[in-house]
């Protein structure tokens, strides 16, 4: 690993601040990340598949002056995580008016995962159909034969219609309207026993910010940011990842968290999320569970460093464990830098990882660092 690090191009690669060249195979966050063309990575709210020797990046391809995606999920592969070739465009918007994907719509945090038993590749994203803002909140789903693509787009929809999660008793939930106040101790409460869930049981849970988790036994879950951003749900996926299977379960009802990632290490689950403030970065939460259905206990953020009560700036996207010959994976979190009013400048943000006594994850800001083999 480290001979490829330092094979790699990555003398290209200019800090955004001072404009020095880095040293090669150095991982910068913040800074303008170049392909090997030398053109700054258009990948945003993006995930990465290891498939066999290489790693493949898929995220948001990103306008000069709109986040809106006029192109759709880019693809980027590496072999060494700090030189990136641009495979093109994975999945494509479509120029038909009135399909689902059409040019304008809103595709966000696109995650791709491989399934070993029908050898396909799936991809789920964020799906606003095009002029609604952010009313739809479906999911989408695409598959494709080849890491890269082009991947077919399959469908879009809300989150298990007509079905209840695990550990509700739909009778509990008030028939009461929601009390006009928001954020009072009653307003937080019901939404926390299922306002939101009742309201959409029968068109489907709401689903924006979101991911995809493969356990080490093959199960995959669809991770999504529920119930009018109020609520995570996590819901199991079929055994070729294309579709939720029927059973679904809330995580943190009303807390009211965005943007999960996620992680297993020693038997334990990790998941990294943001509060809800838009483009705008806001303090990380973290949450572990020794049974993926929970209980889920909430932690402090596991930031460290200048900014750590903002995610130094960024808003969590994904964490990728890099598997390593005799030592200890290394889990790489992974965050997005936002640039509203420029959308195609927004930055990446990826640091190690590191792991206290008891096992707590701890992300330290380091300006720059290398992966080791
Ligand atoms: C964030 C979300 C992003 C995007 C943005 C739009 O909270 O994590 O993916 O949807 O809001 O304002």
């Amino acid at each position: 690993m480290k001979r490829l690090l330092s094979a790699a191009f990555a003398a290209a690669i200019f800090c955004a601040c001072s404009n020095a060249p880095t040293p090669a195979g150095e991982i910068v966050s913040g800074a303008i990340w170049p392909d090997t063309q030398g053109v700054h990575v258009n990948a945003h709210g993006g995930g990465i598949l290891q498939y066999k020797d290489a790693w493949y990046w898929f995220g948001e391809y990103k306008s000069e002056h709109t986040s809106n995606a006029l192109v759709g999920v880019t693809c980027y592969r590496s072999k060494d995580l700090s030189t990136w070739e641009n495979l093109g465009v994975a999945l494509s918007v479509s120029e038909e008016p009135g399909s689902d994907i059409e040019k304008g719509c809103i595709i966000e945090r696109p995650k791709v995962v491989y399934n070993q038993k029908t050898g396909k590749f799936v991809m789920w994203f964020h799906l606003e159909l095009k002029g609604q803002g952010y009313k739809a909140a479906r999911y989408g789903v695409a598959v494709s034969d080849k890491p890269e693509g082009p991947y077919t787009f399959l469908r879009s929809g809300r989150a298990n219609p007509g079905i209840w999660p695990e550990g509700i008793d739909p009778k509990s939930i008030s028939d009461e309207p929601l009390p006009e106040k928001s954020w009072t101790p009653e307003w937080i409460a019901a939404i926390r026993d299922g306002f939101y869930l009742k309201r959409d049981f029968e068109e489907g849970q709401m689903a924006r910010d979101q991911t995809v988790f493969v356990d080490d036994d093959g199960k995959a879950y669809h991770i999504f940011a529920s119930e009018e951003n109020m609520t995570l749900q996590f819901a199991s996926l079929t055994d070729d990842y294309t579709q939720h299977d029927g059973k679904y379960w809330r995580v943190a009802p009303a807390r009211q968290n965005e943007a999960p990632a996620i992680f297993r290490r020693d038997g334990r689950y990790w998941l990294i999320c943001s509060g809800c403030t838009g483009w705008a970065p806001n303090k990380a939460r973290m949450y572990s569970a020794t049974d993926i259905h929970g209980p889920w206990v909430e932690y402090d953020s596991p930031c460290v460093g200048p900014d750590q009560d903002i995610t130094f700036g960024g808003q969590s996207t994904y964490i990728l464990k890099v598997e390593r010959k005799g030592k200890e994976p290394q889990f790489i979190f992974m965050a997005d830098i936002w640039r509203p009013r420029h959308p195609i400048d927004a930055r990446y943000i990826w640091l190690p990882i590191t792991f206290k006594k008891d096992g707590t994850p701890v992300v330290e800001w380091q300006d720059s660092w290398k992966l080791e083999d």
